[in-house]
């Protein structure tokens, strides 16, 4: 078997974490990961190179691309929605240049390789916006091309980002004599919130759910900046690690459109901590909603709809809300936080 070499940017993020532990035990493949802080020593030993770097930088991107073929780039370098609504100008370089940047380096590539290049891309439920209540609860499971009217820097980066990834892909200098065709092969997810026991997120706004499990498994009281009702799709990370893989693997011919929706569960902020509750009887979690993050939350659907996914690249999550919270979630931060229940 012949060794790949794939590019992984932000790889030192909560994402990056899960999908290095994988690649590096299914072998075979040779990990670039880069990232703008240095990189945990627990993913270190899983790379072939580590780069510390801006994806900004485009000296650095275009020296690495002098020095490896790369077969996939999974562009995760980012900054999340709170982060971005608080450093819009800065969010949008990062989000959208880097990106831009990283697409180019895949054009760059796809030249010296004389193949498609695959990049593999983590858009979000970011990028819809529901104007009100009303409207999210009647709209149940939004489909990919509904209610794409983002209220956040973050969501409207992404929605940008999955358009440029279209436009690489499909019209790429178009108007050129002969134009490019065919150099990269664009495949976004629309994730939803991701609930990880192994890494504590940081500058997202689903980020009470994550917050409410790690705090509860500390034995901390918890106000979560959300309302009892607020009800948003999630998954566990390992689902998550498991879609980019599987969207990355499905051959292409079977990929109909640019970016997919992938939803497991919705439960209400209030049947979560229900759940951690029973498990965690001792600590307490109150709803002290934040109005500000509270209005982007209610701006993103209870659920997506994900047929696409399913019928084109077999997406089929592992872990239900029980299965999630009773085999993953809650025996893994009791064993990191040795509480015992
Ligand atoms: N975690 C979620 O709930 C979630 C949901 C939907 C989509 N996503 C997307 O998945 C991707 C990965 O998310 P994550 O949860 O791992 O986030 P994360 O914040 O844990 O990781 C992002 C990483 O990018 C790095 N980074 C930031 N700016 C950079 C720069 N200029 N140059 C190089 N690296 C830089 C950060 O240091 C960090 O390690 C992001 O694109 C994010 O938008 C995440």
């Amino acid at each position: 078997m012949s060794t790949k070499t794939i590019l992984v940017t932000g790889a030192n993020g909560e994402i990056g974490h899960g999908l290095i532990e994988y690649l590096s035990e299914y072998g075979g493949i040779n990990i670039v990961a880069m990232d703008i802080v240095s990189i945990d020593e627990s993913v270190k030993a899983r790379c072939h190179r580590l780069v510390t770097g801006d994806v900004l930088d485009t000296y650095l991107l275009e020296t690495l691309s002098t020095e490896h073929n790369f077969d996939t780039i999974y562009h995760l370098a980012a900054l999340l929605s709170t982060r971005a609504e608080r450093q819009p100008t800065l969010a949008h370089r990062v989000n959208v240049d880097g990106t831009l940047n990283l697409l180019e380096i895949a054009i760059t590539q796809s030249h010296l390789q004389g193949q498609k290049i695959k990049f593999i891309y983590p858009s979000s439920i970011a990028v819809y916006g529901l104007p009100d209540l009303e409207t999210k609860r009647k709209a149940g499971k939004v489909k990919e091309d509904q209610w794409l009217s983002p209220r956040t820097m973050y969501g409207i980066n992404k929605l940008y980002d999955e358009q440029l990834g279209r436009y690489y892909t499909n019209y790429y200098r178009q108007l050129d004599a002969e134009p490019p065709k065919g150099q990269i092969d664009f495949r976004g997810i629309r994730f939803p919130g991701l609930i990880s026991a192994v890494t504590l997120p940081t500058g997202g706004t689903s980020d009470f759910a994550p917050e409410m499990l790690h705090m509860a498994a500390k034995n901390m009281d918890y106000k979560c900046f959300v309302r009892e009702d607020t009800r948003i799709p999630f998954m566990a990370m390992p689902d998550a690690v498991t879609a980019l893989l599987r969207l990355q693997a499905a051959p292409y011919e079977k990929i109909t459109q640019a970016v997919y929706n992938v939803g497991v569960f919705s439960p209400s902020a209030l049947e979560m901590s229900q759940i951690l509750k029973k498990a965690f009887p001792n600590n307490s979690i109150k709803f002290l909603s934040d109005y500000r993050r509270q209005a982007i939350i209610d701006s993103w659907p209870a659920d997506v709809d994900d047929t696409a996914a399913r019928c084109d690249w077999d997406w089929k999550p592992e872990y239900t809300l029980e299965r999630a919270f009773s085999e993953y979630l809650i025996p893994a931060v009791q064993k990191r936080y040795s509480v015992k229940s």
